[in-house]
């Protein structure tokens, strides 16, 4: 990894119990999102069937958004990046439906689409094998906020992923941003007028768009009283 592409989170915490470490050794392998060699290899092939959309989540944390949407929408393909390992482990079990495995033959719980792929990694090692608009749905949820300026290149944020996550999005795809920090929520703004190539559409930041799934930090951030706020972002060219 580049000096450029330093990862600054956790990647693990507290031990992973026997029954979740198992779930890394038997049920990550089978969906495990694989690097592309090149821009032209398909992620759409990466799955069983022909998803009629790609959706890509970034920083999933415990995976519980991601896990509920795979199963709200089971036609959608979703990619799912988190190197945080025990946030890993932790979407595995979501999408066991059990913490203990096997729960049926695909390891999958009963019914589930097998419609989620695990890069449990920096997405930002996967970008340049990514070929342009594929994403339907891109979503950037609670990043962390690295609140001291002098660590404000670490924003996930930025101009130098805000190229990346143009390019990967469909002509008519949509990246949704939510924050509980204020000061992401200018710092995302300011960005975005800088890149210049986004537009805002949904109109009060702090009504969730429709069908919203909260994630746990999200959850957690309300129970402490914090307030989200939403962004949706279009290409201005849509
Ligand atoms: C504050 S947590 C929020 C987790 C989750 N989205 C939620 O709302 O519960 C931000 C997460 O983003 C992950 N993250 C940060 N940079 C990332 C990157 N470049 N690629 C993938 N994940 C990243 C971190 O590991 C961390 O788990």
């Amino acid at each position: 990894m580049t000096e450029m592409l330093r990862f600054f989170g956790r990647r693990k915490g507290k031990g992973i119990g026997s029954s979740r470490q198992r779930l890394m050794d038997e049920l990550l392998p089978k969906v495990l999102f694989r690097m592309p060699k090149t821009k032209k290899e398909k992620i759409s092939n990466q799955f069983p069937f022909k998803p009629k959309e790609l959706w890509l989540e970034v920083g999933f944390g415990g995976g519980e958004h991601v896990a509920e949407l795979a199963k709200m929408n089971p036609k959608v393909g979703f990619v799912g990046a988190e190197p945080f390992l025990n946030g890993v482990s932790s979407l595995l079990a979501h999408l066991n439906g059990s913490h203990r495995f096997p729960r049926a033959e695909t390891g999958l719980e009963e019914g589930r689409a097998d419609n989620v792929r695990i890069w449990p990694d920096d997405i930002r090692l996967v970008f340049p094998k990514l070929s342009e608009g594929i994403f339907e749905r891109i979503f950037v949820l609670y990043p962390d906020p690295w609140p001291k300026a002098r660590h404000a290149e670490r924003r996930f944020i930025n101009q130098t992923n805000l190229p990346d996550l143009y390019r990967l999005l469909t002509p008519t795809g949509k990246l949704f941003v939510a924050t509980d920090v204020q000061g992401y929520a200018d710092w995302t703004m300011e960005q975005m007028k800088l890149f210049k190539k986004f537009k805002q559409i949904n109109g009060d930041v702090h009504v969730a768009p429709s069908d919203w799934v909260p994630t746990r930090y999200e959850k957690k951030g309300v129970e402490a009283g914090r307030q989200p706020i939403y962004f949706i972002f279009c290409k201005k060219s849509a």
